[in-house]
């Protein structure tokens, strides 16, 4: 549970501190005089302490146990680095099975308050469902956690934020099994149910066939579960006003198909659907905010699998938009799925600027780690506020660039294009958004690739532990809200 209270104390089984070294050589905390004086009072003892970035020191004022945490020198501390330090904090806590944890941040700026929140809400999330009970006593969420602060309304923006890119998270991380399409489709469905202003409409396989979505069919071929095009139309705005459109790329588990993914690159697959959980996660957000813009979510779900009926390395194939597409491997799915998805969008709704996201490339975490989001766009000023809102939510995505001798790249000699850039294993993040392009006209558009982003495995990524990250929500749902 977190609270928030006005006023700092003392009084919780733990009460974190965090100070600058500036704060603290001027002798100036952010608490109540009286506080302020009784500890650094204490802290004078103890010269070792200069409140150097991760820095605990270890006080006992009265009956209370506080603990003042370094943030090193203002200047140095970048709000990422904040969320580190206030997550390992809370970490700290939960080995010392505090019950309750107090979080005294070391201002009341909006970007302080924002860092601490969300240490708190993504920082100590957990995918603890398939552990047993003994196993989730040690996990957080059992705590009461209050922050000193007020509980103002940009609070709780954040904390809706949150609950959004946890959203994301737990459908990321759920068994593909599970988290199949028809999954994805109840949870939209559960989302958009008696809203007046969210519309859903699902196209099922046979309606999918009807309608020419070829290179979506193609994809799914050899899947038991159906492949779904879930779209929901939102209407924040006047009817006359054109939808800003996200596309999520919804691969509820990618083995590759008969280009089989090798052990060590085929476990952690079920991520492949990163990018429809990041729209489906923003959907969730724009429904708690009341957005006032008209949007469109649009999910392509399926599954590329092998088997008898997998589509075949060499088939050619005609998707909605009527171009034929050589598969020149089964492995690069995604964007046959988001072909259609995109081709079909723009087809059928007034769409002013389309943003797709997309665990789309392995290239991506070559070419930027897993840090950074791919971005490329045909837009500037798009890209530009994309940015923004990347930087401004710490859901970081890099620009990486798109041209017109891109083209040549996806060239084939049968078909209208091929869904394998050339050279073999150059700037794949490119080929592949260049691909995209070829199916997004003038349109507005950006594309996020966050195969690097969405998915932590083992080491530990800035504030998120093993798993799903929910990259994209924040950055979507910042964008939305600002542009
Ligand atoms: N879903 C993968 C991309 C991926 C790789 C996401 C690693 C997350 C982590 C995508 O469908 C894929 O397989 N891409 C191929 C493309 C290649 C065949 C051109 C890749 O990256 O190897
Ligand atoms: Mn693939
Ligand atoms: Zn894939």
């Amino acid at each position: 549970m977190l609270k928030f209270v006005a006023t700092p104390s003392f009084k919780q089984d733990i009460n974190f501190v965090f100070a600058t070294e500036e704060q603290l050589k001027k002798a100036k905390l952010n608490l109540s005089a009286a506080q302020n004086k009784s500890l650094l009072n204490l802290l004078k003892n103890n010269k070792l302490f200069t409140a150097g970035a991760q820095q605990h020191c270890e006080l006992i004022i009265g009956k209370n146990y506080v603990c003042v945490v370094g943030l090193g020198k203002a200047k140095e501390l970048t709000p990422t680095q904040l969320r580190i330090i206030v997550r390992k904090a809370l970490l700290g806590a939960n080995t010392a099975k505090a019950k309750s944890i107090g979080l005294i941040p070391h201002d009341k700026s909006q970007e302080t308050i924002t860092a601490v929140v969300e240490a708190v809400n993504l920082g100590t999330y957990v995918w603890d469902k398939y552990k047993s009970a003994k196993g989730k006593k040690t996990q957080l969420r059992n705590q009461n956690i209050i922050i000193a602060a007020a509980k103002t309304i940009s609070v709780d923006r954040v904390l809706k934020t949150c609950a959004g890119v946890n959203l994301a998270r737990d459908l990321v991380n759920e068994n593909a099994g599970v988290a199949n399409s028809k999954y994805l489709e109840k949870t939209v469905r559960a989302f958009v149910a008696k809203k007046r202003n969210a519309k859903l409409t699902v196209l099922n396989k046979a309606e999918l066939k009807r309608k020419g979505l070829g290179l979506h069919l193609a994809v799914n071929q050899g899947s038991i579960n159906d492949p779904k095009l879930i779209i929901v139309e939102y209407k924040g705005a006047g009817r006359a006003q054109p939808y800003t459109a996200f596309v999520g790329k919804g691969l509820t588990f990618d083995t590759g198909g008969l280009n089989l993914k090798p052990t060590g690159g085929i476990e952690n697959m079920r991520m492949d659907m990163g990018g429809a959980a990041a729209v489906i996660g923003t959907l969730k957000n724009v429904l708690a905010l009341n957005v006032k813009k008209n949007i469109l979510f649009v999910v392509g779900a399926a599954e590329n699998v092998t088997g008898s009926k997998a589509y075949k390395p060499g088939d050619v194939i005609v998707g909605y938009a009527k171009k034929s597409v050589e598969v020149l491997n089964t492995d690069a799915e995604g964007r046959l799925v988001l072909a259609d998805a995109i081709s079909y969008t723009l087809k059928n709704y007034k769409v002013k600027t389309l943003i797709d996201a997309a665990t789309l490339t392995g290239a991506c975490i070559v070419a930027l780690g897993y840090d950074y989001t791919g971005l490329v766009s045909n837009n500037d000023k798009l890209a530009e506020s994309l940015l923004k809102s990347a930087d401004t939510t710490d859901d970081r995505a890099w620009r990486l660039p798109l041209y017109p001798e891109l083209k040549s790249s996806v060239s084939s000699q049968i078909a209208d294009i091929a869904n394998l850039g050339r050279p073999k294993g150059a700037g794949g993040t490119i080929t592949a958004a260049e691909f995209l392009h070829q199916f997004v006209g003038k349109t507005h558009w950006a594309h996020l690739d966050i195969a690097g982003t969405s998915f932590v495995d083992g080491h530990e990524r800035m504030y998120f532990g093993h798993g799903a990250t929910g990259s994209g929500v924040r950055l979507m749902t910042h964008y939305l809200s600002n542009n």
